[in-house]
């Protein structure tokens, strides 16, 4: 399951040796080496495959950027807590800058936290924060493990569940939503990415077994900033088509089908 989160570092690797990248992340060639998946993967089965790796990588290479700015953001307010949910082979904590008293927590399930941390010692990696990992499943109550690792619910969080709530089904995503607000002092933020209308269709059905695409399960309702509404956050979506023709590399393509709401999400815990 957690393979996916090597597969995104390959992404990162490849993005990282552009020369305009979006963001240049170190540690990303080294994970997916580690995963087998550099400096090659296994090509894709046919064209269909192939067409299907090149969106969902240029999907994670706009994602990446969007969370980056979003935390960025969230810095610049004042937030000192960022908790990346499903984490995987995330590497913020080594590749930005961190205001100083900034705690990171990581968390994801053990596998996954062992394989990263066997990739980071052999590189030396050193972070550029307090970062903290947590070894728990999200189907779990995490929110005790939380605390336990030292975050603090009444201060301001950062939250981002990246390339996640696509693998967890529909009753997962709503309980992992209460618990984050719950979790959530007012001015906290919170940056998801959702699957969009379709996708799982459009990409998911014939998806060769064991990939990525072959696991999602959950996509967007029809109303993300409602539903988030409704759960005490000011939201705004995004699609990726805007965001990658305001990140400078725009798509050309036409849309095949009339756009709805983008699953690239911020949000503004309401101050009540
Ligand atoms: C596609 S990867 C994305 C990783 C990372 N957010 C990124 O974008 O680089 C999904 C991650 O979610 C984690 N994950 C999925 N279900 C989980 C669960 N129930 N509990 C904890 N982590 C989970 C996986 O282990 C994996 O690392």
């Amino acid at each position: 399951m957690w393979a996916t989160a090597v597969g995104v570092a390959r992404v990162r690797a490849l993005e990282t040796e552009r020369e305009n990248a979006l963001f240049r992340d170190r540690l990303a060639q080294a994970f997916a080496a580690a995963g087998g998946l550099w400096p090659s993967s296994p090509p894709p089965v046919d064209e269909a495959a192939r067409r299907r790796r090149t969106a969902v990588s240029f999907s994670i290479v706009i994602r990446t950027k969007f969370l980056d700015d979003l935390l960025r953001q969230a810095s610049a307010s004042g937030i000192r807590q960022v908790v990346l949910l499903g984490a995987g082979m995330d590497s913020r904590a080594f590749r930005m800058d961190w205001p100083e008293d900034t705690r990171l927590f990581e968390v994801d399930t053990a596998a996954p936290l062992d394989f990263k941390a066997s990739v980071l010692r052999q590189e030396r990696a050193v972070a550029r924060c307090e970062r903290i990992t947590v070894a728990v499943d999200l189907r779990e109550d995490w929110p005790a493990a939380l605390a336990a690792a030292g975050h603090d619910p009444a201060a301001p969080t950062v939250w981002i569940a990246e390339g996640l709530l696509i693998y967890l089904p529909a009753d997962a995503v709503e309980l992992l939503l209460d618990r984050i607000s719950t979790q959530s002092a007012p001015g906290s933020r919170m940056g998801l990415t959702l699957g969009s209308r379709g996708v799982i269709e459009r990409f998911g059905t014939d998806a060769s077994p064991g990939s990525a695409a072959s696991m999602w399960v959950s996509e967007m309702p029809d109303d993300p900033v409602g539903w988030l509404t409704g759960h005490g956050w000011e939201a705004q979506s995004h699609t990726l088509r805007e965001r990658a023709a305001a990140y400078g590399r725009p798509i050309s393509s036409p849309p095949e089908r009339e756009e709805g709401p983008g699953g690239l999400i911020s949000a503004v815990r309401r101050r009540t």
